[in-house]
Protein backbone atom coordinates (compact mmCIF):
# COMPACT_ATOMS: atom_id res chain seq x y z
CA UNK A 1 0.00 0.00 0.00
CA UNK A 2 1.34 3.44 -0.72
CA UNK A 3 2.50 5.43 2.68
CA UNK A 4 -0.19 6.27 4.98
CA UNK A 5 -1.18 9.75 4.95
CA UNK A 6 -4.26 9.89 7.23
CA UNK A 7 -4.91 6.98 9.93
CA UNK A 8 -7.78 6.88 12.26
CA UNK A 9 -7.66 5.24 15.18
CA UNK A 10 -10.46 3.73 17.21
CA UNK A 11 -12.80 6.65 16.27
CA UNK A 12 -16.01 6.57 18.69
CA UNK A 13 -18.46 9.27 18.75
CA UNK A 14 -21.47 9.71 20.45
CA UNK A 15 -24.54 11.95 19.99
CA UNK A 16 -26.19 13.26 23.08
CA UNK A 17 -30.01 13.37 22.63
CA UNK A 18 -33.25 13.49 24.32
CA UNK A 19 -33.11 9.60 23.79
CA UNK A 20 -30.01 8.62 25.51
CA UNK A 21 -26.26 8.63 24.43
CA UNK A 22 -26.15 7.16 20.85
CA UNK A 23 -22.91 5.39 19.63
CA UNK A 24 -23.30 6.81 16.16
CA UNK A 25 -19.71 5.55 15.59
CA UNK A 26 -17.73 2.76 17.90
CA UNK A 27 -14.12 2.19 17.37
CA UNK A 28 -13.22 2.96 13.67
CA UNK A 29 -10.05 2.48 12.36
CA UNK A 30 -9.32 3.40 8.64
CA UNK A 31 -6.08 3.97 6.40
CA UNK A 32 -5.87 6.19 3.77
CA UNK A 33 -2.65 6.44 1.75
CA UNK A 34 -1.05 9.20 -0.40
CA UNK A 35 -2.86 9.24 -3.84
CA UNK A 36 -5.03 6.07 -2.94
CA UNK A 37 -8.88 6.42 -3.01
CA UNK A 38 -10.54 4.50 -0.59
CA UNK A 39 -14.41 3.78 -0.89
CA UNK A 40 -16.72 3.97 2.35
CA UNK A 41 -19.96 2.72 2.24
CA UNK A 42 -22.77 1.15 4.26
CA UNK A 43 -26.80 1.76 4.17
CA UNK A 44 -28.51 5.45 5.27
CA UNK A 45 -28.00 5.89 9.16
CA UNK A 46 -24.69 3.21 9.87
CA UNK A 47 -22.54 6.45 10.29
CA UNK A 48 -20.52 7.46 6.99
CA UNK A 49 -20.85 11.17 7.32
CA UNK A 50 -20.45 11.49 10.86
CA UNK A 51 -17.13 9.29 10.46
CA UNK A 52 -16.25 12.04 7.91
CA UNK A 53 -17.32 14.80 9.70
CA UNK A 54 -15.20 13.65 12.69
CA UNK A 55 -12.02 13.56 10.59
CA UNK A 56 -12.21 17.76 10.51
CA UNK A 57 -14.13 18.18 13.67
CA UNK A 58 -17.22 19.79 11.80
CA UNK A 59 -19.85 17.63 13.63
CA UNK A 60 -23.14 18.72 15.11
CA UNK A 61 -22.94 20.81 18.48
CA UNK A 62 -24.26 17.44 20.51
CA UNK A 63 -21.84 15.34 18.96
CA UNK A 64 -18.69 14.51 21.22
CA UNK A 65 -15.83 12.68 19.67
CA UNK A 66 -15.38 9.89 22.82
CA UNK A 67 -11.91 7.93 21.69
CA UNK A 68 -9.60 7.96 19.08
CA UNK A 69 -6.98 9.75 16.94
CA UNK A 70 -6.92 11.01 13.33
CA UNK A 71 -3.04 11.06 12.46
CA UNK A 72 -2.23 13.22 9.51
CA UNK A 73 1.13 12.22 8.24
CA UNK A 74 2.62 15.47 5.77
CA UNK A 75 6.31 16.00 5.15
CA UNK A 76 7.96 14.06 7.83
CA UNK A 77 5.41 15.28 10.46
CA UNK A 78 2.63 13.27 12.07
CA UNK A 79 -0.35 15.50 13.69
CA UNK A 80 -3.28 14.27 15.71
CA UNK A 81 -6.30 16.20 14.66
CA UNK A 82 -8.37 14.72 17.04
CA UNK A 83 -5.69 16.74 19.42
CA UNK A 84 -4.98 19.84 17.45
CA UNK A 85 -5.84 23.13 18.90
CA UNK A 86 -9.01 24.98 16.87
CA UNK A 87 -6.72 27.67 15.18
CA UNK A 88 -4.31 25.13 13.75
CA UNK A 89 -7.04 22.89 12.82
CA UNK A 90 -8.51 25.64 10.94
CA UNK A 91 -5.59 25.56 8.42
CA UNK A 92 -5.80 22.44 7.74
CA UNK A 93 -9.63 22.37 6.62
CA UNK A 94 -10.02 23.20 3.47
CA UNK A 95 -6.65 23.51 2.82
CA UNK A 96 -4.31 20.10 3.30
CA UNK A 97 -7.87 18.03 3.89
CA UNK A 98 -11.34 19.54 2.20
CA UNK A 99 -14.34 18.06 2.09
CA UNK A 100 -17.52 18.13 -0.50
CA UNK A 101 -20.43 18.00 1.97
CA UNK A 102 -23.37 15.77 1.15
CA UNK A 103 -26.02 18.60 0.67
CA UNK A 104 -24.96 20.26 -2.58
CA UNK A 105 -27.52 23.01 -2.19
CA UNK A 106 -26.86 23.94 1.56
CA UNK A 107 -22.86 23.75 0.89
CA UNK A 108 -23.32 26.74 -1.79
CA UNK A 109 -23.86 30.23 -0.71
CA UNK A 110 -27.17 31.27 -3.41
CA UNK A 111 -26.05 35.26 -3.78
CA UNK A 112 -22.80 34.64 -4.36
CA UNK A 113 -20.76 33.94 -7.79
CA UNK A 114 -19.51 30.55 -8.34
CA UNK A 115 -16.27 31.94 -9.12
CA UNK A 116 -15.99 34.10 -5.68
CA UNK A 117 -17.01 31.20 -3.89
CA UNK A 118 -13.99 28.68 -5.51
CA UNK A 119 -11.66 31.47 -4.98
CA UNK A 120 -12.66 32.13 -1.44
CA UNK A 121 -10.34 29.30 0.13
CA UNK A 122 -7.49 30.81 -1.43
CA UNK A 123 -8.47 34.41 0.55
CA UNK A 124 -8.95 32.18 4.05
CA UNK A 125 -5.83 30.86 3.99
CA UNK A 126 -3.50 33.52 3.38
CA UNK A 127 -3.83 34.87 -0.55
CA UNK A 128 -4.34 38.67 -0.07
CA UNK A 129 -5.24 39.67 -3.59
CA UNK A 130 -8.71 39.30 -4.77
CA UNK A 131 -7.52 39.46 -8.65
CA UNK A 132 -5.01 36.48 -7.51
CA UNK A 133 -7.63 34.45 -5.93
CA UNK A 134 -9.97 35.08 -9.47
CA UNK A 135 -6.61 33.94 -11.55
CA UNK A 136 -6.99 30.75 -9.39
CA UNK A 137 -10.39 30.00 -9.45
CA UNK A 138 -10.86 30.42 -13.34
CA UNK A 139 -7.58 28.07 -13.63
CA UNK A 140 -9.56 25.41 -11.03
CA UNK A 141 -12.62 25.60 -13.18
CA UNK A 142 -11.05 25.13 -16.52
CA UNK A 143 -9.20 21.82 -14.61
CA UNK A 144 -12.51 20.27 -13.28
CA UNK A 145 -13.21 20.84 -16.58
CA UNK A 146 -16.15 23.72 -16.13
CA UNK A 147 -16.56 24.70 -19.86
CA UNK A 148 -16.45 28.15 -20.60
CA UNK A 149 -15.71 29.03 -17.74
CA UNK A 150 -15.14 32.53 -18.11
CA UNK A 151 -18.46 33.12 -18.40
CA UNK A 152 -19.63 30.84 -15.70
CA UNK A 153 -17.25 32.33 -13.23
CA UNK A 154 -19.81 35.13 -12.67
CA UNK A 155 -22.72 32.90 -12.47
CA UNK A 156 -24.44 32.31 -9.64
CA UNK A 157 -25.30 28.60 -8.38
CA UNK A 158 -29.23 28.20 -9.65
CA UNK A 159 -28.20 29.70 -12.80
CA UNK A 160 -25.95 26.19 -13.04
CA UNK A 161 -26.88 22.66 -13.79
CA UNK A 162 -26.88 19.81 -10.67
CA UNK A 163 -23.44 18.35 -12.58
CA UNK A 164 -21.92 21.77 -12.85
CA UNK A 165 -22.51 22.88 -9.64
CA UNK A 166 -21.02 19.35 -8.48
CA UNK A 167 -17.78 20.57 -10.54
CA UNK A 168 -18.27 23.96 -8.94
CA UNK A 169 -17.90 22.24 -5.20
CA UNK A 170 -15.16 19.85 -6.37
CA UNK A 171 -12.77 22.85 -7.59
CA UNK A 172 -13.86 24.78 -4.11
CA UNK A 173 -12.12 21.51 -2.43
CA UNK A 174 -9.26 21.38 -5.06
CA UNK A 175 -7.99 25.12 -5.56
CA UNK A 176 -5.52 25.12 -2.47
CA UNK A 177 -4.35 21.57 -4.00
CA UNK A 178 -5.43 19.07 -0.96
CA UNK A 179 -3.50 15.88 -0.41
CA UNK A 180 -7.02 14.63 0.91
CA UNK A 181 -10.49 15.19 -0.39
CA UNK A 182 -13.44 14.11 1.11
CA UNK A 183 -16.50 13.23 -1.04
CA UNK A 184 -19.20 12.81 0.94
CA UNK A 185 -21.88 11.14 -1.78
CA UNK A 186 -20.62 13.14 -4.79
CA UNK A 187 -22.73 11.44 -7.29
CA UNK A 188 -25.36 10.62 -5.43
CA UNK A 189 -27.95 13.38 -6.77
CA UNK A 190 -27.25 12.93 -9.76
CA UNK A 191 -28.05 10.99 -13.50
CA UNK A 192 -26.30 8.03 -14.52
CA UNK A 193 -24.24 9.77 -17.26
CA UNK A 194 -22.99 12.95 -14.97
CA UNK A 195 -22.38 10.58 -12.33
CA UNK A 196 -19.67 8.63 -14.69
CA UNK A 197 -18.39 12.07 -15.75
CA UNK A 198 -18.12 12.78 -12.02
CA UNK A 199 -16.05 9.68 -11.20
CA UNK A 200 -14.40 9.79 -14.28
CA UNK A 201 -13.26 13.90 -13.11
CA UNK A 202 -12.12 12.52 -9.50
CA UNK A 203 -10.21 9.90 -10.84
CA UNK A 204 -8.54 12.20 -13.40
CA UNK A 205 -7.50 14.53 -10.49
CA UNK A 206 -6.19 11.80 -8.91
CA UNK A 207 -3.70 10.66 -11.32
CA UNK A 208 -3.20 14.55 -12.36
CA UNK A 209 -2.13 15.98 -8.49
CA UNK A 210 -1.95 12.34 -6.59
CA UNK A 211 -4.76 13.17 -4.45
CA UNK A 212 -6.25 10.96 -1.96
CA UNK A 213 -9.91 11.14 -2.07
CA UNK A 214 -12.01 9.34 0.89
CA UNK A 215 -14.89 8.56 -1.94
CA UNK A 216 -18.65 8.16 0.20
CA UNK A 217 -21.70 6.21 -1.49
CA UNK A 218 -24.52 4.01 -0.47
CA UNK A 219 -23.91 2.30 -3.49
CA UNK A 220 -21.61 -0.36 -3.76
CA UNK A 221 -22.07 -0.10 -7.72
CA UNK A 222 -20.27 3.52 -7.70
CA UNK A 223 -18.06 2.59 -5.23
CA UNK A 224 -16.78 -0.21 -7.55
CA UNK A 225 -15.86 2.17 -10.51
CA UNK A 226 -13.39 4.21 -8.16
CA UNK A 227 -12.11 2.89 -5.22
CA UNK A 228 -8.59 0.54 -4.42
CA UNK A 229 -9.73 -0.49 -1.27
CA UNK A 230 -13.06 -0.20 0.57
CA UNK A 231 -14.54 -0.30 4.08
CA UNK A 232 -18.01 -1.60 4.94
CA UNK A 233 -19.98 0.39 7.72
CA UNK A 234 -22.90 -1.41 9.60
CA UNK A 235 -24.73 0.39 12.92
CA UNK A 236 -21.31 2.35 13.66
CA UNK A 237 -18.78 -0.55 13.05
CA UNK A 238 -16.42 -1.05 9.76
CA UNK A 239 -17.76 -4.85 9.38
CA UNK A 240 -15.20 -5.50 6.27
CA UNK A 241 -12.49 -3.65 4.91
CA UNK A 242 -10.08 -4.67 1.94
CA UNK A 243 -8.91 -4.21 -1.61
CA UNK A 244 -11.90 -3.40 -3.70
CA UNK A 245 -11.49 -6.16 -6.36
CA UNK A 246 -11.31 -8.90 -3.68
CA UNK A 247 -14.26 -7.14 -1.28
CA UNK A 248 -16.27 -7.47 -4.78
CA UNK A 249 -15.22 -11.02 -6.13
CA UNK A 250 -15.54 -12.46 -2.52
CA UNK A 251 -17.58 -10.84 0.11
CA UNK A 252 -16.14 -12.23 3.59
CA UNK A 253 -19.14 -10.52 5.29
CA UNK A 254 -22.91 -11.10 5.16
CA UNK A 255 -23.57 -7.86 5.33
CA UNK A 256 -21.17 -6.86 2.34
CA UNK A 257 -22.61 -9.80 0.74
CA UNK A 258 -26.21 -8.27 0.81
CA UNK A 259 -25.31 -5.21 -0.47
CA UNK A 260 -23.63 -6.63 -3.34
CA UNK A 261 -26.89 -9.25 -4.53
CA UNK A 262 -28.90 -5.96 -3.78
CA UNK A 263 -26.63 -3.41 -6.02
CA UNK A 264 -27.95 -3.50 -9.68
CA UNK A 265 -25.32 -4.13 -11.97
CA UNK A 266 -23.03 -6.07 -9.51
CA UNK A 267 -22.74 -9.31 -7.64
CA UNK A 268 -21.77 -12.91 -9.26
CA UNK A 269 -25.14 -13.79 -10.85
CA UNK A 270 -25.76 -10.01 -12.61
CA UNK A 271 -29.56 -11.58 -13.82
CA UNK A 272 -30.68 -12.30 -10.27
CA UNK A 273 -33.60 -10.31 -9.38
CA UNK A 274 -32.66 -7.94 -7.41
CA UNK A 275 -33.18 -8.85 -3.49
CA UNK A 276 -32.89 -5.76 -0.54
CA UNK A 277 -31.85 -7.24 2.74
CA UNK A 278 -34.62 -8.26 5.00
CA UNK A 279 -35.58 -6.42 7.71
CA UNK A 280 -34.77 -3.42 9.61
CA UNK A 281 -31.57 -1.73 10.56
CA UNK A 282 -30.98 -1.60 14.21
CA UNK A 283 -31.40 1.70 16.54
CA UNK A 284 -28.99 3.25 17.71
CA UNK A 285 -30.59 3.00 20.88
CA UNK A 286 -31.15 -0.82 21.35
CA UNK A 287 -28.47 -2.58 19.91
CA UNK A 288 -28.20 -5.77 20.10
CA UNK A 289 -24.77 -7.16 22.06
CA UNK A 290 -23.55 -9.56 19.66
CA UNK A 291 -23.33 -8.55 16.19
CA UNK A 292 -25.46 -6.12 14.90
CA UNK A 293 -26.46 -7.68 11.44
CA UNK A 294 -27.13 -10.91 13.40
CA UNK A 295 -31.00 -10.28 13.63
CA UNK A 296 -31.11 -9.80 9.67
CA UNK A 297 -28.29 -12.22 9.10
CA UNK A 298 -28.73 -15.56 6.99
CA UNK A 299 -26.16 -17.16 8.43
CA UNK A 300 -26.48 -16.62 11.97
CA UNK A 301 -25.16 -18.61 14.85
CA UNK A 302 -26.05 -18.71 18.30
CA UNK A 303 -22.79 -17.39 19.44
CA UNK A 304 -23.53 -14.22 16.95
CA UNK A 305 -25.47 -12.72 19.51
CA UNK A 306 -23.03 -12.77 22.41
CA UNK A 307 -20.46 -10.81 21.96
CA UNK A 308 -19.39 -8.12 18.93
CA UNK A 309 -17.22 -9.89 16.65
CA UNK A 310 -13.47 -8.65 16.43
CA UNK A 311 -12.35 -8.21 13.32
CA UNK A 312 -10.11 -11.15 11.55
CA UNK A 313 -8.09 -11.74 8.64
CA UNK A 314 -9.91 -13.41 5.81
CA UNK A 315 -7.30 -12.95 3.41
CA UNK A 316 -4.19 -10.62 2.56
CA UNK A 317 -5.21 -7.25 4.09
CA UNK A 318 -8.87 -8.09 3.74
CA UNK A 319 -10.72 -7.80 7.22
CA UNK A 320 -14.08 -8.81 8.46
CA UNK A 321 -15.86 -8.84 11.36
CA UNK A 322 -17.34 -12.19 11.23
CA UNK A 323 -17.00 -15.11 13.22
CA UNK A 324 -18.07 -17.85 9.94
CA UNK A 325 -15.63 -16.00 7.76
CA UNK A 326 -13.04 -18.79 7.81
CA UNK A 327 -9.65 -17.51 6.61
CA UNK A 328 -8.97 -18.51 3.00
CA UNK A 329 -6.11 -19.88 1.30
CA UNK A 330 -5.49 -18.31 -1.38
N1 LIG B 1 -27.32 15.63 15.13
C1 LIG B 1 -27.61 14.34 15.40
N2 LIG B 1 -28.20 13.98 16.57
C2 LIG B 1 -28.46 12.69 16.84
N3 LIG B 1 -28.15 11.66 16.04
C3 LIG B 1 -27.57 11.96 14.86
C4 LIG B 1 -27.26 13.31 14.47
N4 LIG B 1 -26.67 13.28 13.26
C5 LIG B 1 -26.61 11.98 12.89
N5 LIG B 1 -27.14 11.20 13.85
C6 LIG B 1 -27.24 9.74 13.82
O1 LIG B 1 -25.97 9.19 13.63
C7 LIG B 1 -26.07 8.03 12.82
C8 LIG B 1 -25.08 8.11 11.68
O2 LIG B 1 -25.47 9.15 10.80
P1 LIG B 1 -24.72 9.49 9.46
O3 LIG B 1 -25.24 10.79 8.98
O4 LIG B 1 -23.25 9.39 9.67
O5 LIG B 1 -25.18 8.32 8.49
P2 LIG B 1 -24.76 8.07 6.97
O6 LIG B 1 -24.11 6.74 6.92
O7 LIG B 1 -24.00 9.22 6.46
O8 LIG B 1 -26.18 7.95 6.26
P3 LIG B 1 -26.70 8.54 4.84
O9 LIG B 1 -26.36 7.48 3.83
O10 LIG B 1 -28.16 8.66 5.03
O11 LIG B 1 -26.01 9.84 4.59
C9 LIG B 1 -27.51 7.93 12.35
O12 LIG B 1 -28.16 6.97 13.12
C10 LIG B 1 -28.07 9.29 12.64
O13 LIG B 1 -29.42 9.21 12.97
MG1 LIG C 1 -24.33 10.65 5.08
Amino acid sequence: MALPLLEIRGLTVQFYTARGVLPAVQDVSLTIGQGEILGLVGESGCGKSVTALSILRLLPPNARIAAGQVLLSENGSGRDLAQLPEQELRSIRGARISMIFQEPMTALNPVMRVGDQIGEALLAHGLSHQREARAAALDTMRQVAIPDAERRIRQYPHQLSGGLRQRVMIAMALICRPSLMIADEPTTALDVTIQAQILALLAGLRERFGLALLFISHDLGVVSQIADRVAVMYAGRIVEHGPAREVFAAPAHPYTGGLLRAAPSLGSEPRRRLSAIEGPVPSLAELPPGCAFEPRCELRAPECSVAVPELIEAGPGHWTRCIRAAPRNS
